[in-house]
């Protein structure tokens, strides 16, 4: 396994293996690495021909009063991960490499930016999408792995991809949880014992709202006060329920939604969230149609 610290080697490497017809399959990372990773991370390897992990605590996507300071840095054992996942390169460049003094472009994406996470982080989705974008134009990925636990995260980013004509393919990887059903999150570590256990209530919930789905229940108002009972008395952030490809927030349950929540559990924001796929109900005129094609056959 190579760990590379500078842009210009990155990308050298990479344009060799892109001469040479293999596919780059990219996991961009802020380190602190955990199971949810390492299942990004075996996608990658087992469906490319060169895998790349960064490491980089981007500080464009923390606020001052955030925790880009602390962030937890475990970078011998991510590396020792990484390598036992069987992978190629690990790119981990320096933050003066990537922002120089006098750096000055940012990238925004209108519209899925604005809610949910935006409205206590209004920084974050900015700072993601910027170094995202200058990662990629680094390790010329062809296909970039990501999480759905930052749900909000991976619609930016496939809107980016698209409307920048980026060419890498992103794939959305389903949440991975603890046994006891708490989604993995690299900010897990801050949590006292007691919060641990208050946490679990997040995923209760969910498991609650899946159940309700399931047996038909369509109205959003609903679905968000179970949730919100079932956490009670965590601080919630948010919970909403929105379309999932658009982030709009829905009053029903039709095509693809996310139910998601946030959570501040002391000095740590736990988010977490369910995707459901109405199953669709054929109209009255649709059946109509139906019957009389096997009524003339
Ligand atoms: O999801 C993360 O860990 C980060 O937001 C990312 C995508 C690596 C950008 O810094």
């Amino acid at each position: 396994m190579k760990i590379i610290r500078d842009k210009e080697s990155m990308r050298a490497l990479a344009i060799t293996e892109k001469a040479a017809g293999r596919r780059i399959g990219f996991v961009p990372t802020m380190g602190a690495l955990h199971e949810g990773h390492a299942s990004l991370v075996r996608a990658a390897v087992a469906q490319d021909d060169v895998s790349v992990v960064s490491i980089f605590v981007n500080p464009t996507q923390f606020a001052p009063h955030e925790d880009l300071d602390t962030y937890p840095r475990t970078f011998e054992a991510d590396c020792a991960l990484l390598e036992e996942l069987g992978v190629d390169v690990v790119y981990a460049p320096e933050r003066a490499s990537l922002y120089p003094d006098g750096y000055a472009t940012y990238v925004t994406v209108e519209g899925l930016s604005e809610g949910l996470c935006s409205l206590s982080r209004p920084h974050f989705f900015r700072g993601v999408a910027t170094v995202v974008t200058k990662l990629f134009a680094t390790v010329l990925p062809d296909r970039a792995y990501f999480g759905q636990k930052d749900a909000q995260q991976c619609a930016i980013i496939k809107r980016m991809a698209t409307d920048l004509d980026l060419g890498v393919e992103i794939i959305e990887m389903p949440i991975v949880r603890e046994p006891d059903g708490l989604a993995m999150s690299s900010r897990n570590r801050y949590l006292s014992e007691s919060e641990r256990h208050e946490a679990l209530r997040i995923s209760a919930a969910l498991r609650k709202a899946e159940a309700l789905l399931a047996a038909g229940e369509r109205d959003a108002a609903t679905l968000l006060r179970r949730v919100r009972t079932e956490m009670a008395p965590l601080p919630v952030d948010y919970a909403v329920l929105v379309d999932a490809a658009t982030i709009a927030p829905v009053t029903r349950v039709e095509g693809e939604v996310l139910l998601a929540v946030a959570v501040n559990m002391g000095s740590a924001r736990l988010i977490d969230n369910i995707k459901y796929k109405a199953p669709v109900t054929p109209s009255a005129s649709d059946r109509l149609k139906s019957e009389e094609s096997v009524s003339c056959c």
